[in-house]
């Protein structure tokens, strides 16, 4: 029997490679390069099945093109708001995603930007490599204790519980959150968190507001200008979320003028563009999409979009479907 041709868009750890062409007909990315729309379009004509990375968007008009020879796009990561998922839905591919695989690493990385930016370890490390650290002073660099502070979650999902528990163990923070629905009595208490019925409260009530909520249309610059003004003019803004979460031109201006302090970001709404007036600030720490990018994340994120390969084409549901 012939195997299924599998397009894999990005390189991928090898031992998801090896794995992948032990079962499948398999075509790499050697250049590592993103594919544009007509590639994408010519893949879906292609290739039975894909593994395409938050670079690769598969948006209304370009699924709307069917006929296909694509059954199933098993994406590599959890967010897929870059996949429109009704579209696909009616060009009969069904779409999965990897959840659970980068709980940890993700939330490694919105503590890390708690950290920076409240101890603004990016402006000191910029001041120290162009040379204009003359030396300790009391009174240089003065960031702000975490310790006894608020953490707002906006979502209480995997990633926000888990960097709930590791920000509690690690800084002694309590917990706060808001989300569409409320989470059981037990879930709460296992992180001692206040629940707030609206943004706006939590907004106000949080030192740290960290967003750990989908992107998309329902989410679309959640935090505008109107929400950052809830926020403590003392408060840090953290998003490893997705960018369109955040008006960027509103925060730059609430950074800029204090309405809040510092805010840490790892995503951006135009990846790779980073808007021109937040790289002018210095209380602003900028990652470059870092969140489950250890070794380990990613290679059990392509094992995971593996299984849901599996699973599919042996005729199951893939554990992991989300069309
Ligand atoms: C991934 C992510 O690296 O999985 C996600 O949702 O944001 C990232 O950690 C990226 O999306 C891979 O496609």
């Amino acid at each position: 029997m012939q195997r299924p041709r599998l397009l894999i868009t990005r390189r991928l750890p090898e031992a998801v490679h090896e794995r992948l062409r032990n079962s499948y007909d398999v075509t790499a990315n050697p250049d590592d390069l993103p594919s544009d729309r007509e590639a994408l379009g010519r893949a879906l004509r292609e290739f039975d099945a894909l593994v395409p990375t938050i670079t690769d968007r598969f948006d209304t008009d370009l699924l709307n093109a069917a006929p296909f020879r694509t059954r199933v796009i098993a994406n590599f990561g959890a967010g897929v708001e870059h996949i429109d998922l009704d579209a696909a839905r009616r060009a009969n591919i069904v779409v999965t995603n990897t959840p659970g695989a980068l709980t940890e690493a993700t939330a490694e990385i919105a503590l890390l930007l708690m950290l920076m930016a409240a101890r603004r370890a990016g402006e000191g490390e910029r001041l120290l490599r162009a040379g204009l650290w003359h030396g300790w002073a009391p009174t240089q660099l003065l960031g702000q204790d975490l310790r006894g502070k608020t953490l707002g979650l906006i979502g209480f999902g995997r990633i926000a519980r888990e960097t709930a528990r590791r920000a509690r163990a690690l800084l002694d923070v309590r917990v706060a959150y808001h989300s569409r629905s409320r989470a059981s009595v037990e879930d709460e208490e296992a992180l001692g968190a206040t629940y707030h019925h609206s943004l706006a409260a939590l907004l106000a009530a949080s030192d740290i507001v960290s967003l750990h909520c989908p992107g998309g249309a329902a989410t679309r610059h959640l935090l505008d200008r109107q929400a950052l003004q809830c926020m403590k003019p003392s408060a840090i803004l953290i998003n490893t979320a997705r960018g369109s979460v955040v008006d960027e031109s509103a925060l730059a201006e609430a950074l800029s003028r204090g309405v809040i302090a510092a805010a840490g970001l790892d995503v951006y709404e135009g990846e790779p563009a980073v808007h021109a007036a937040l790289l002018k600030l210095e209380n602003v720490v900028l990652l470059p999409h870092l969140g489950s990018a250890t070794l380990q994340t990613r290679t059990a994120m392509g094992m995971r979009a593996a299984d849901n390969l599996d699973a599919f084409f042996s005729g199951k549901t893939p554990p992991n479907r989300v069309a």
